[in-house]
């Protein structure tokens, strides 16, 4: 049973139709989630991902139905039944069941779900070519640092992007970069490492928060800082992070062509694939 998934209380199979038609994370979006990466065997940086889930919890007013514990231990229930080693974790919490309505449920409830599935797995070749992105205007909410179901801007841009021949979407905002549809953006520009900072403008991306701990080890100085297009379009390198692509450079943003030279991504990469 290689893909298993996971509903209220009980391990279920990943095509069962069990979500009811009034739930919450289907009709408003009205829920948060969270994707953890299992290499051989463990799950990976997971204090920060409950603990993340558990920000964007009490930031929507939900009441989690489990303790963080609980939900850690189903995941360790879910892969060990899913026999895999190298596994890509979703966990989705939403408001609950109740009549379709604005207001919250009363009183409160929630659904969890979860799905285990084969990781994918990103080529070598991809990792060393590198990706092209497109810039476009960030017509999200206020708070993305919450990791809500609401993506609707998010798939808009990403599928903008691939009809343009693009790998991601780079949210910018009044000319000021911020990340991608579903990954954040690193710079590197004269020996320095660029990243938005960690405001409510965007993701706190756990793979992000790896990087700056890895650039840190490796003394590379780093700027949380928000820079412009033009730095972009001038930056010595430019690299996404997010759970499923890890590291991953960037060869073009728009019209600008990037060096196939990446000495701070290469060796950030390199420290990664040590650490994992
Ligand atoms: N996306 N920014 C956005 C908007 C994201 O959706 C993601 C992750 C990230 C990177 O965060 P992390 O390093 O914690 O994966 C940044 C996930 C993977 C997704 O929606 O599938």
């Amino acid at each position: 049973m290689p893909e298993i998934a996971y509903y209220q209380d009980s391990f279920v199979d990943l095509h069962a139709k069990v979500v009811p038609i009034q739930e919450r994370a289907h009709q408003f979006g009205d829920g948060i989630y969270e994707v953890i990466r299992v290499y051989q065997g463990r799950l990976f940086m997971m204090q920060d991902h409950l603990q993340r889930l558990q920000r964007s919890a009490d930031a929507i007013d939900l009441e989690l139905p489990y303790s963080l514990e609980e939900i850690e231990s189903i995941c360790k229930q879910g892969l060990e039944r899913s026999e895999l080693m190298d596994a890509e974790i979703y966990l989705q919490i939403s408001r609950g069941i109740y009549t379709r309505q604005h207001y919250y449920p009363d009183p409160p409830c929630a659904a969890f779900a979860m799905t285990i599935k084969q990781a994918r797995v990103i080529p070598d070749e991809k990792r060393i070519k590198g990706v092209n992105v497109m810039t476009m205007e960030d017509e999200r909410w206020k708070n993305c640092y919450i990791k809500s179901l609401n993506l609707l801007p998010n798939v808009m841009a990403k599928q903008k992007a691939l009809q343009n021949g693009c790998e991601e979407a780079i949210f910018q905002e009044a000319g000021t970069v911020k990340e991608g549809s579903s990954s954040n953006l690193f710079a590197v520009k004269a020996g320095i490492l660029y990243t938005y900072p960690a405001l409510k403008g965007i993701l706190h991306g756990i793979t992000r928060k790896v990087v700056l701990e890895l650039a840190n080890e490796l003394d590379i100085p780093v700027e949380e800082t928000a820079f412009s297009i033009d730095f972009l379009y001038d930056a010595d390198e430019l690299f996404l992070t997010s759970t499923n692509m890890e590291i991953m450079p960037i060869r073009q943003v728009d019209e600008h062509i990037l060096s196939a030279e990446r000495p701070y991504s290469d060796k950030l990469i390199e420290q990664f694939q040590k650490l994992i």
